[in-house]
């Protein structure tokens, strides 16, 4: 019988297809009495349970060389659970279960002791939770002590070979935290050591923005709608932009700093996987290669740069003495654990290329850096101007309106904001009501916060669930990574072939250095103030 009314879906079902938890599985978190432990990942793994998002029997194997017992660290994960969910309070009756899935075991990377209590450990947490031999190893230690773990755990035998794995029906993954290397050789040591026991496809290599919603939502924005698509490219794009500010200093961690910089720490990972799901073509399907795929093609379109490239095109800089927010804030060289004379950027600004036929001539200005203005981090997409023609006499009635506002016609601006006030928003001009024809720049917004509230889950839960089904969209692939690191050694190589870099002191507080607005007013360009 012919009918007009939609057919309801089942609600059963459609709640199979939304909480598909995957295999039941143990995760062995080495690192487990770590920093990211506590603060990211244990509070993603019971928001996870929150949601009935994780498979019965979930269980999870801390290592680390602290001393704990099962009910020290049971303890200690409760404690970081209640300072670090987003959900508070802790549900007790909700954690009395989940933490019976929590143990711990004492012991170092490099120690083969270690792996023989994990693979004990294992067992019993198989046959007694049902996690069927299926294990997701989480190396959240120094990057020092990514090569000792995949020894120990490849001359262990603790992960098998995806071939041996579904045979048996089971699956062993490995997560891997950043920093990725420390630049192309090094990245692809740890990458042939990697892949000396373990497939590609059972590695996961986090890049935690890819993580947050706002950043998956970029390819849902350009993919799925059908008004950025004809005009996201040079014919109608004058430039893009990238920031990711922070408004705080190095926090305790000069020692980690001191050894990374900015480009390492930001640029050379979240910064160029941005600028990589701004610039890729639509992937021919939503499989990890397939976006993977396009995210290389544009690195491998990004124009090198040599050592003279980088000294017209990068600047960098390092935060001295300042404000932030109205208080003071001491230099970088003053931080603990930073050496008195350090030259470690604090701040970069760069002017990229993606020489290909969509964007070929337009730049894409990026910049991240610590101590500056505001936290933000956002994707602007700056159009061309039209030809002002047609308002040429509403230009001339006045720059600025009654309030104090300019008038006229500047570009249409979209602004992905990644975080915070997650949202985007579309600058366009409009008229200002009354009798003459005064032109204002006005804008359209989108939030996520208003639009479906503000309790979103954290990047850390989508990746560990995703890491959990075998599912690599988020992760960067082996050759990924490489490109990443092999135009930034371009940069990197310039900075250190041409002797000790002194980069320019910014205040704390501001927009960086006076050096970087000089990169953009030399192709007739402001920054935005994002
Ligand atoms: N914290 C963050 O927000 C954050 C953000 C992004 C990425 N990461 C990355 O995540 C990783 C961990 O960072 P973190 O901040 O948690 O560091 P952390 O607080 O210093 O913790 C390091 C962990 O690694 C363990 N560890 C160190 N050396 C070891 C060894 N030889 N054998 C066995 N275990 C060892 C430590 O165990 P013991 O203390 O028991 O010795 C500790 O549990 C790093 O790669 C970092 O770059 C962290």
């Amino acid at each position: 019988m012919a009918t007009s009314e939609p057919i309801a879906l089942n609600p059963l079902r459609r709640g199979l297809v939304e909480d598909r938890t995957g295999d039941a599985c143990a995760a062995v978190i080495f690192g487990a009495s770590g920093d990211l432990t506590r603060r990211k990942l244990m509070p993603a793994l019971y928001n996870l349970a929150w949601g009935r998002a994780l498979p019965g029997g979930f269980a999870v194997v801390g290592v680390g060389r602290r001393d704990k017992t099962d009910e020290s660290f049971r303890a200690e994960m409760r404690e970081a659970v209640s300072a670090f969910s987003r959900r508070k309070p802790i549900d007790g009756a909700l954690w009395a279960d989940f933490e019976r899935g929590l143990s711990y075991v004492r012991g170092a990377a490099n120690d083969p002791a270690t792996y023989e209590s994990l693979r004990a450990q294992l067992e019993r947490v198989d046959s007694e939770r049902g996690t069927r031999n299926n294990h997701l190893f989480y190396l959240a230690v120094p990057p020092s002590e990514f090569g000792p773990i995949v020894d120990g755990l490849r001359a262990s035998g603790l992960v098998s070979t995806p071939g041996r794995d579904r045979a048996a029906g089971t699956w062993s993954r490995v997560v891997f935290e950043k920093p990725f290397g420390h630049d192309l050789a090094s990245a692809r040591a740890l990458n042939d050591s990697i892949a000396s026991a373990f497939d590609e496809s059972q590695v996961f290599r986090i890049d935690h923005y890819l993580g947050k919603e706002t950043v998956q939502n970029l390819l849902v924005m350009r993919f799925a709608n059908l008004l950025f698509e004809p005009v996201w490219g040079r014919e109608h794009v004058d430039q893009v932009q990238i920031t990711v500010a922070e408004e705080i200093g190095v926090e305790g961690r000069g020692r980690f700093y001191e050894q990374t910089g900015v480009t390492r720490d930001i640029v050379e990972n979240h910064l160029m996987q941005l600028l990589c799901l701004t610039a890729m073509e639509p992937p021919i399907s939503l499989s990890a290669d397939a976006v993977r795929d396009e995210k290389v093609k544009v690195l491998r379109s990004m124009r090198p740069m040599d050592r003279d490239d980088v000294s017209h095109n990068v600047v960098r800089g390092q935060y001295g003495r300042g404000l932030v927010r109205g208080e003071p804030a001491a230099a970088y060289r003053e931080e603990p654990d930073v050496a008195p004379g350090s030259n470690v950027e604090t701040y970069v600004a760069m002017r990229c290329f993606v020489d290909n036929w969509r964007w070929s001539g337009v730049p894409f200005y990026v910049r991240a850096g610590k101590r500056l203005a505001r936290r933000v981090t956002e994707i602007a997409v700056v159009f061309h101007e039209v030809p002002q023609t047609l308002f040429r006499a509403a230009r001339a009635a006045g720059a600025v309106a009654d309030d104090g506002g300019p008038r006229g016609i500047t570009p249409n601006v979209l602004a992905v904001r990644i975080q915070p006030d997650e949202g985007i928003s579309l600058r366009f001009i409009s008229k200002e009501p009354g009798q003459q024809t005064f032109l204002r720049d006005v804008a359209m917004d989108f939030r996520y916060g208003t639009a479906f509230g503000s309790n979103t889950p954290e990047a850390y839960e989508r990746l560990l669930l995703d890491a959990m089904r075998g599912e690599a969209t988020l992760f960067t692939r082996r050759d990924e990574v490489e490109a990443q690191w092999e135009y930034m050694d371009h940069v990197l190589e310039a900075w250190a072939s041409s002797g000790p870099p002194v980069p320019p002191i910014y205040a704390a507080g501001s927009w960086g250095p006076s050096e970087a607005d000089d990169l953009l007013a030399r192709d007739g360009r402001r920054w935005r103030k994002p």
